[in-house]
């Protein structure tokens, strides 16, 4: 077997490929562009989906690529696995309506086993089928001549390639034997035949003979072309040339695994010759080593395309993959943050590749560095409680797993990991039910609090101090020094909940427009959760705590933590408040005022005086002074001053509606903005990342509200949703046009389809994208509309010719018996004849959808004498239902 490369695999494939005529496409982004079937790109022919289903004309009929890919749906299968991968390398050919099977079989086998390619000997190979495919089985067995017992039937499950929308065919894989000593019981060929698990054949090819596109809801149709779909994983088969174990001691990932065992101080521990069996501690070890290299190198590809950590979707998988690797770091005795200063060696090992890597180098460590650094300050905490209730149960409830959710960081999805590595099992329902009950509680506290505060007794009379410490910090040991439950003062509590006072706080009360934090207080040893904070009469901080019938007595000493996740954003959007309203008074002048906002960790609001709509050019405008005053990176300063010092020395902002007695506290970035606020806030405005206005509407006379969101994910995920919603309405559109463009092209409805199709996913460019979109439906009205009456004046076309004859009453009379004509079609072919023959009337019967339509219409010279509602009702006694004036009746019967 040659040894070869990665970069080696990779160049030989797109060569042999290129000699045969297929243009090499560029590997493109992990991230989906208008396609919102998929959350990741997840294979090669992902990217080409237009090209298959018929939508987009290709650049060449042969195609081949190697193309990142990234699937998720077995994450806790990756590093315990051989071959399992988050983002892994996929080789393809594909053609697109030009070869089929016989030449994509013939390719496969000339680059496989060609001494000018990779040469690996026939014998080495083994070929499956789909049963039904008799044609892909002679090809193998009578033109490449496989020996019979190197191929193998199989089923609708093994062959054939169909997942959900999108193309699908029966598929051919193609194997390598790796020789029995990967085969212990020495079963041979039948693990293939009998689809077995197993170490010793390992799949590298899937040809799919791709004929047919699934709707999404397996309806399936014949594809306008038959086109080919080929896949091989590259890390596989660079495993095969460089006879590794697993895919794991490669050249792809074993500087990584080497640079770990370097940080951990744990040189040559990964176990090369126990990699790939499933068993005991040295393999626990290569198992966190393996996840590590696996992750670091998806995370940083992601985080390069554009994701960032974050809460959902995308956002939230590249955060559990930083966490789960914090985890297995922890395993291998690291307890500081680290992922980020792999960054270099996944980028040294992929850039021939990728090049772009290296400019996005500092951006990724960045992005890690920072997502390590917040989980790693709970990961400890939460992993000792999580230790305990493991020694305590056989069984984590819904509860804990919330608390370490909540207040650690704890993707569920990790305590179900780390839980079953113990065959300790989570209570995941529950888990979800206290989650969404935690959301409706935080909700209505908000409100109970607020209705209870003005008339109760204990609040008009609470004197007791308390001092808030939050501004910088998070986290601090305090002591209680009042409680009440039910409007009750209490020395001691317990039940389900209760208000708690400390001497000394971080947790922010809700006020100035910023949401209160969350978080827990720790008081021996027992966690308890902090679901709101709001202000009392005298500046204390009113905790609202979750008991859960444990109990909390005065002059307890508390561990406080502040959610530092919610705290975060919720600052990143109180400081963008602050540079939007900068913004908005140098775009629209400084007659603007911020008159309210509020701001949490979902995003901004904030209302302010104008007296006009303000326009698409202006709102790029105040985006463009955001993002200028982002990328300057101005640092945040705070002085505790007077109200005269504030404004006249800070040039601070200070709003009529609010009441400031003594020292204020005034928040700056630079000579931009300058507020009297107590809020908390980020250290720079880089840390804001992003900002993009999401709606600007009139609230009321003169007052308009402004919503926004920041971070690069919350944007990113906010601007494909748009548009991919966008896109999807305008190919509903276009798929009507489809089903009736037989009848009538329209040349300008298809150029404003490609204008919309090639605005560029911006923010800047959602207004022109709707506007788009809005032409769209406009040139699609007046074209439906000309359809339509196209259809109606071909379908009475085959009844102009029909003459009159004398009714008994000696008057003309046309009858005409027609089937499926529509109403309108009836009504267009009454007024015609009566056009054309001026005195006469005219009797229209046709059979639509199963129902039987009378119509009858009479000419202005005879419906007094002759009204068409009287022929109608009287009309061969069919009764009819429906109704009518002298010129025209119409109905059913
Ligand atoms: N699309 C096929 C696969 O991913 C080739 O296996």
């Amino acid at each position: 077997m040659k040894k070869l490369s990665t970069n080696a695999v990779r160049q030989i494939w797109i060569d042999f490929f290129k000699s045969k005529e297929h243009l090499f496409l560029p590997p493109v982004s992990l991230v989906p562009v208008q396609d919102p079937s998929l959350l990741w790109i997840n294979s090669g022919v992902a990217t080409l989906k237009p090209y298959f289903d018929g939508r987009l004309t290709p650049p060449s009929q042969r195609l081949t690529n190697s193309q990142k890919s990234i699937r998720t749906n077995d994450i806790e299968n990756v590093g315990v696995t051989a071959r399992h991968h988050t983002m892994f390398e996929m080789l393809g050919n594909f053609s697109i309506g030009d070869y089929f099977k016989k030449e994509a079989i013939e390719f496969a086998w000339e680059l496989l086993t060609s001494k000018k390619w990779f040469d690996i000997p026939v014998e080495k190979l083994y070929i499956t089928v789909f049963e039904d495919d008799q044609e892909a089985f002679d090809i193998w067995t009578k033109n490449i001549k496989v020996s019979p017992d190197h191929i193998f039937k199989g089923t609708r499950e093994t062959n054939f390639w169909d997942v959900g929308q999108g193309p699908c065919g029966p598929n051919s894989e193609i194997f390598f034997d790796r020789g029995p000593s990967w085969d212990p019981e020495n079963i041979g060929p039948k693990l293939l035949k009998d689809d077995i698990e197993n170490d010793r054949y390992i799949e590298i090819w899937n040809i799919v003979f791709s004929q047919f596109n699934n709707d999404g809801n397996n309806n399936y149709t014949d594809l306008p072309r038959k086109n080919i779909d080929t896949g091989a994983g590259l890390e596989r088969l660079v495993s095969i040339f460089q006879d590794a174990p697993t895919n794991f001691e490669t050249d792809l990932f074993m500087p990584t695994i080497e640079a770990i065992e370097n940080i951990a101080d744990r040189k040559k521990t990964y176990n090369f010759k126990a990699a790939s069996e499933n068993k005991g501690v040295i393999n626990r070890d290569n198992t966190a080593f393996k996840v590590i290299a696996d992750h670091i190198r998806a995370v940083t590809f992601a985080i390069s395309d554009g994701v960032f950590p974050g809460n959902k979707d995308r956002g939230y998988i590249i955060r559990r993959l930083i966490r789960r690797s914090s985890v297995y770091g922890r395993k291998l005795g690291i307890d500081k943050p680290f992922l980020y200063r792999l960054v270099d060696i996944v980028v040294g090992t992929m850039k021939e590749f990728y090049p772009y890597l290296i400019e996005k180098r500092n951006l990724v460590v960045e992005s890690i560095k920072t997502e390590e650094e917040k989980f790693l300050k709970t990961l400890t905490k939460g992993s000792e409680m999580l230790e305990n209730v493991m020694a305590k149960h056989k069984i984590i409830s819904g509860k804990d797993a919330l608390l370490l959710f909540e207040s650690f960081g704890f993707p569920i999805e990790l305590t179900i990991e780390l839980a079953g590595e113990q065959n300790i099992k989570v209570d995941q329902k529950e888990f979800e039910i206290l989650l969404d009950s935690a959301k409706e509680i935080a909700r209505n506290s908000r409100k109970d609090l607020k209705a209870w505060d003005k008339q109760n007794e204990i609040f008009t009379k609470l004197k007791v101090e308390s001092k808030f410490v939050g501004w910088d910090t998070e986290s601090n040991i305090a002591k209680v020094v009042y409680l009440f439950q039910k409007d009750k003062p209490l020395n001691e509590v317990t039940g389900d909940e209760a208000f708690v006072i400390l001497d000394e706080t971080p947790f922010y009360a809700e006020k100035g427009g910023q949401a209160a934090d969350r978080g827990t207080l720790t008081i021996n040893g027992q966690d308890f959760l902090v679901i709101d904070v709001q202000e009392g009469p005298g500046h204390q901080n009113i905790h609202r705590v979750i008991l859960n019938n444990k109990k909390i007595k005065i002059g307890d000493i508390v561990e406080t933590k502040v959610d530092s996740e919610k705290r975060y954003f919720t600052m990143k959007n109180h400081s963008g408040t602050h540079i939007l309203h900068a913004a908005l008074r140098e775009v629209l002048g400084n007659d603007v005022m911020q008159s309210g906002s509020y701001n949490d960790e979902n995003g901004l609001r904030m209302d302010f005086n104008f007296n006009r709509l303000i326009t698409l050019e202006e709102n790029h405008k105040i985006q463009k002074v955001v993002d200028r005053e982002i990328g300057l990176q101005v640092p945040r300063e705070v002085y505790f001053t007077t109200m005269d010092e504030a404004v006249s020395k800070h040039k601070a902002l200070a709003f009529f509606t609010e009441k400031y007695e003594g020292i204020v506290r005034v928040v700056k970035f630079g000579d931009f903005s300058s507020e009297l606020c107590g809020g908390t806030h980020v250290e720079n405005t880089k840390v804001i990342e992003d900002l993009v206005i999401t709606s600007i509407e009139s609230k009321s006379s003169g007052i308009y509200r402004i919503h926004a969101l920041t971070s690069h994910q919350t944007v990113n995920d906010y601007v494909s949703e748009i548009f991919n919603n966008v896109i999807q309405e305008a190919k509903i559109i276009m798929s009507k046009y489809e089903n009736s463009s037989k009848t009538l092209k329209d040349s300008e409805l298809i150029k404003c389809y490609d204008k919309l199709l090639k605005v560029e996913n911006s923010k800047f460019n959602i207004g022109i994208l709707k506007q788009c979109l809005e032409e769209l439906k406009n040139i699609f009205k007046n074209y439906d509309k000309k359809v339509q009456d196209l259809v109606i004046s071909e379908q009475i076309s085959k009844f102009s010719d029909v003459k009159p004859v004398l009714n008994n009453d000696k008057v003309n009379q046309i009858e005409i018996k027609a089937k499926n004509l529509e109403v309108k079609a009836i009504k267009a072919l009454i007024d015609n004849l009566i056009n054309k023959h001026k005195d006469v009337i005219v009797i229209v019967t046709s059979q639509i959808n199963g129902e039987n339509v009378l119509a009858v219409g009479v000419s202005d010279s005879l419906n007094t004498k002759f009204p068409a509602i009287d022929i109608f009702k009287n009309y061969k006694n069919l009764s009819p239902k429906g109704g009518g004036n002298k010129f025209f009746a119409q109905g059913k019967y």
